[in-house]
């Protein structure tokens, strides 16, 4: 079993190297298939002029710019991700009242009792040690402040990345099944886990709500099967895969996804947590 710092050095090293490059290249596809369970998790955080605001895990910045925009002139929001090309994109946004670290969420520093909101969306999943994450943002928040943020839930609850992932797998090299502390992105799938850790961080009055929402994965299959490696699991199984593997894996996933294609596109579910907690 890995410990907690080496979990933690994995997932540093994978956002900072292959993992924050192919984000950025994949982030507007990836934008369009999350708009609407970003929009809820928006809503849902309600950030209010003058509010002052951490965004854990800001990737390019896209909802730091929306947090930035509800908070206005006189409230600032502060972007932290440990990933440096990450950072450099969401700091090429140019947003006057947010700023941004490369900075761990475990680790950093943040001002004691200063935030009125600590938000994120899929940035809080990667924890090498989630408990000491949460408890390290929880002393950042003023006693009346809050925390909202959006996780997937379990791999069989989210055909968009299963069904492919599935059709591929006999053409895949074995893959290590993460373990059930592990970071990745369906770690907080299990809803008691999600309570443990952020109880145990020290965070109460929790509402852990599901939310479920049919995502567009792609105008037609072609289109999908053009960029199924762009970012993912799938992206980092086919990249020491022989090509031939790779076209025969691609046609199970085009005959797997079949059933999903409509005229308004390659729809699959999507389900997620919506989280929220007092300090
Ligand atoms: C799935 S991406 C989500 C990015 C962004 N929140 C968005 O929705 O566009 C997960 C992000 O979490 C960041 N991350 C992972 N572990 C982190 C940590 N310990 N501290 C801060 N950021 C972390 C990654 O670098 C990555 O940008």
């Amino acid at each position: 079993m890995r410990s907690r710092e080496e979990l933690a050095a994995e997932q540093a090293a994978y956002w900072k190297g292959a993992g924050g490059t192919m984000w950025l290249a994949a982030y507007d596809r990836i934008q369009r298939g999350i708009a609407g369970f970003s929009e809820i998790a928006l809503a849902a955080a309600n950030a209010q002029p003058g509010e002052r605001v951490l965004d854990v895990g800001c990737g390019t910045g896209g909802t730091t710019a929306e947090l930035a925009k509800a908070v206005g002139a006189d409230g600032h929001v502060l972007g932290v991700d440990i990933s440096e090309p990450l950072v450099e994109a969401a700091r090429a946004r140019g947003l006057g009242n947010a700023t941004f670290e490369v900075a761990d969420a475990t680790t950093h520093a943040f001002e004691p009792a200063s935030l009125d909101l600590v938000f994120s969306r899929f940035g809080v999943m990667f924890f090498g040690d989630p408990v000491a994450a949460f408890r390290n943002v929880r002393h950042a928040l003023k006693p009346s402040g809050r925390l909202v943020f959006l996780c997937w839930r379990t791999a069989a609850e989210n055909p968009w990345g299963a069904v492919p992932m599935r059709a591929a797998q006999r053409f895949l090299p074995p893959m290590q099944r993460p373990g059930p502390e592990d970071p990745g992105q369906y770690s907080f799938g299990d809803r008691a886990r999600v309570e443990r850790i952020l109880t145990q961080a020290g965070f109460s009055g929790l509402s852990i709500e599901p939310v479920d929402l049919m995502m567009n994965q792609g105008s037609d299959i072609p289109d999908v099967l053009q960029r199924i490696g762009d970012f993912g699991p799938l992206a980092r199984a086919f990249k020491d895969l022989p090509p031939e593997q790779v076209v025969k894996a691609k046609a199970a996933i085009a005959e797997a996804l079949k059933p999903y294609a409509t005229a308004d596109g390659v729809r699959l579910a999507g389900a997620c947590w919506l989280v929220r907690a007092r300090p």
